[in-house]
């Protein structure tokens, strides 16, 4: 049985069509969607949901439409939808950029039902109906998500330590427990390794951890410089790049570029060399022990979390920053900008940004990690 909606007026719609046509020939990208066929203007939509649509004032429609029958599955099939979580950065690709920067804990909403917020103008808000946000860390919030949501996933995309709210080391047991819950519900498990590929071992945190997933994605360090992504996974999920009628694409320019890949080659080579691994965490672990020093010496409340190659300090009353949340609550960044700024002038170079982290590389030294130590005890001087 058809209802009757209460249909609210379309002024909304009127006024961005008003706009369009000032740029646009007839104000839209096809004369079959123009004036033309629509009398009075076209309806500007804003988002879609199976068989039903919603326009900018708020009035919902059944499609019977469905984008001149390219949406075979409707608007946002569950079978097509991926689940990220807050505060990771995957780059800049519409449906997972969402809720990547920090903001003010009042607007988080709560943990149950996470606020969507976009990290970018520009992204329709559409996009991110194909993607279910969850609290990170928190394996019995997952396990709550996934029984609700994990029929419909297509996949979980994770970075396996956060890297981009300073550095968030995953709960013991935590990455596992991911594992076995999207095994479970049958969606894959995308392992983001863009920051931490190559940087813990050679085969990345997923080696660290001893983690399997599905899809692993890398860039930065694997390119030492040299601009480079890979996608990685068994075979039976990468043969769907085959050519075939229903591949997957991965066409590209600079696909598998001659030089990068000499490039690449050779920094493998170097990274396989007798105990660059040991040597990347030992440097680091120095670096970690001497700051925390130089902070209890000088009762400065900071705390500085990671181990190895990656690690940042937080300037909290807090034992440990677990998550998104944590990070926008509890972590003072403004003081954390003025300690850089003072490292800065004592020849430390680093961003004066909290959300990013300490990088130690194979040629980092001793030395480097000294005068790291001595400039933090300078920098430490007159800040409150
Ligand atoms: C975890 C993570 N994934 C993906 C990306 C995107 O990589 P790119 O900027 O090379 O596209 C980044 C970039 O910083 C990242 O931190």
């Amino acid at each position: 049985m058809v209802h009757t909606r209460q249909m609210r007026s379309r002024t909304r719609s009127h006024v961005w069509f008003e706009r369009a046509q000032q740029s646009l020939v007839e104000g839209v990208n096809s004369p079959s969607r123009g004036s033309a066929v629509y009398a009075g203007g076209p309806i500007v939509l804003e988002r879609g949901k199976g068989s039903r649509v919603w326009d900018i004032d708020g009035n919902e429609y059944i499609d019977f439409m469905m984008s001149f029958s390219a949406l075979i599955q409707g608007h946002a099939h569950p079978a097509l939808v991926l689940l990220k979580f807050e505060g990771h950065y995957h780059g800049w690709y519409d449906p997972f950029l969402l809720n990547a920067h920090t903001h003010p804990p009042e607007r988080l909403g709560s943990i149950e039902n996470p606020a969507r917020i976009p990290d970018s103008e520009g992204i329709p808000s559409s996009i991110f109906d194909d993607v279910v946000l969850a609290p990170w860390n928190d394996a019995d919030a997952l396990e709550r998500v996934l029984s609700q949501h994990g029929h419909e996933l297509a996949a979980v995309i994770t970075e396996p330590i956060m890297a981009n709210m300073g550095c968030i080391l995953p709960r013991d047991g935590y990455l596992q427990r991911m594992r076995d819950l999207t095994r479970d519900c049958g969606a894959l498990l995308i392992l983001d390794e863009v920051v931490t590929g190559f940087r813990y071992a050679p085969g990345g945190c997923q080696e660290y951890y001893g983690v399997e997933p599905d899809i692993s994605t890398f860039g930065k360090a694997l390119g030492a410089g040299f601009p480079v992504g890979a996608v990685a996974g068994p075979r039976s999920i990468l043969e769907r790049m085959r050519w075939s009628e229903k591949m997957v694409l991965h066409y590209g320019t600079f696909n598998g570029h001659r030089l990068t890949m000499k490039v690449v080659a050779t920094n493998l080579d170097l990274l396989s060399a007798q105990n660059a691994y040991g040597k990347l965490h030992a440097v680091g672990n120095a670096a970690i022990a001497g700051l925390r020093e130089v902070f209890r010496k000088r009762q400065v409340k900071a705390i500085v979390q990671g181990f190895g190659p990656m690690f940042q300090i937080y300037f909290t009353e807090r034992d440990a920053i677990h998550d998104y949340r944590d990070y926008c609550k509890f972590v003072d960044t403004k003081l954390y900008a003025r300690f850089v700024q003072k490292l800065l002038e004592c020849g430390i170079y680093m961003t004066p940004s909290n959300g990013l982290h300490w990088i130690i590389s194979t040629v980092h030294t001793s030395a480097d990690v000294q005068a790291l130590v001595e400039a933090a005890d300078q920098a430490c001087s007159g800040l409150s």
